[in-house]
């Protein structure tokens, strides 16, 4: 059956990454031009379940004059949350304990509401999980993968992620004159979460000496001697990138903590490797903590034609009636594929994938 579109809702959930507003512009130009009405929800579906927080309305029209000149910029017009999920929502009852309880009734009814026929969902791994249970609800429902991790399945990439390893690589650049001035190991923290991707899409392209990533537990001996190795040709620094979620040999995973109805925190591991490198090499050794840096600021050129292209191709999905998917990026096309599969499992950085073998090539040490 053929839906008749009128009305169409964006979406942008989880955290930020750039090329959030280009997708937004790509959509709601593209829907417009079809002769449908844009709108776009508050903070994740906040403005559907909260309408009260938001004085202009949980739900705003978007006009083609709204999106004018957002392309390059970072963040996202509509705002987003990574704190409670819709479908397990945690409530604070009277007598301090936590119930969680199912939204999805409320923005499905909030839809109906504002009379919306579909929703373009921008989000990671979790958003898009959300945006599938609505699907299987009933919601008309396109999703858009979005994370600087690059952790999602059936696209070749998301947008984000080359911003991501774009300004990481430009900051490994600049500590390699500093760590080699001053004969120091400097120790650079990157987000990712539970994938190595952009430790290893960093490290690589701005050529670190070892590069530490969740898909591979390290052995903190192999990476000193990595570091007395250098210094024994002469070279009295080295650089180790370490994704947030990398975890030693014989330890534990560093996590800051875990709020309520929010996913775990990670980091910390680069202080710990910093100070046993010291330890065992006896060098000066310094940590840089990359963190929200890599989310904030505009997309790459590349993740703004990505994300264009898949705000596009989100609306030309829906045009065709085709819902329950996630555009995708095979190329040389943008496609669509099942939102099932796309969440069905997290993408880690394969062993033998070109990526890795070539830094293996390159002599990079991944602790193993
Ligand atoms: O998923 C994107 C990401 O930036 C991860 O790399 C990181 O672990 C997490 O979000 C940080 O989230 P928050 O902004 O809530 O601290």
């Amino acid at each position: 059956m053929t839906i008749q579109i009128r009305r169409v809702a964006i979406n942008t959930g989880g955290g930020d990454a750039p090329g959030l507003n280009a997708v937004i512009r790509a959509a709601v130009i593209s829907g417009r031009r079809r002769g449908w009405e844009m709108f776009g929800i508050r903070d994740g579906y906040n403005g559907l379940l909260e309408p009260e927080a938001y004085p202009g309305g949980g739900v705003i029209p978007l006009s083609r004059e709204s999106v004018r000149g957002i392309t390059h910029l970072g963040g996202t017009i509509l705002g987003t949350t990574n704190r409670g999920n819709p479908l397990e929502y945690p409530v604070v009852k009277p007598d301090g304990s936590v119930e969680v309880v199912d939204r999805s009734d409320e923005i499905i009814q909030g839809l109906a509401a504002h009379g919306i026929d579909a929703v373009v969902a921008i989000g990671g791994d979790g958003s898009l999980a959300i945006a599938n249970a609505l699907f299987e609800k009933g919601v008309n429902i396109v999703g858009v993968p979005k994370t600087i991790d690059n952790d999602l399945e059936e696209t070749v990439v998301t947008f984000g992620y080359d911003s991501a390893i774009s300004f990481a690589a430009e900051c490994i650049d600049r500590l390699h004159s500093t760590a080699e001035a001053h004969d120091r190991v400097m120790v650079v923290e990157v987000m990712g979460r539970y994938a190595g991707w952009i430790a290893v899409g960093a490290g690589v392209a701005a050529t670190a000496d070892a590069i530490l990533i969740p898909e591979i537990l390290f052995d903190l001996d192999i990476v000193a001697e990595k570091v007395r190795d250098r210094q024994r040709k002469g070279r009295e620094f080295s650089i180790i990138v370490v994704a947030e979620g990398a975890v030693p040999k014989n330890g534990e995973r560093s996590i800051l903590g875990k709020a309520l109805g929010q996913a775990e925190r990670l980091g910390g591991i680069g202080l710990q490797v910093a100070a046993a490198l010291e330890e065992k090499t006896g060098k000066e050794t310094r940590t840089v903590v990359l963190g929200h840096l890599l989310r904030g600021g505009g997309p790459t050129t590349r993740d703004r034609l990505l994300a264009l292209r898949f705000g596009s191709a989100a609306i030309r999905s829906m045009a065709a009636g085709c819902f329950g998917c996630m555009v995708a990026l095979d190329p040389p096309v943008v496609r669509s594929v099942p939102l099932s599969s796309a969440i069905s499992r997290m993408k880690t950085v394969p062993h033998e994938s070109d990526l890795m073998l070539t830094a293996r090539d390159l002599g990079i040490s991944f602790g193993d």
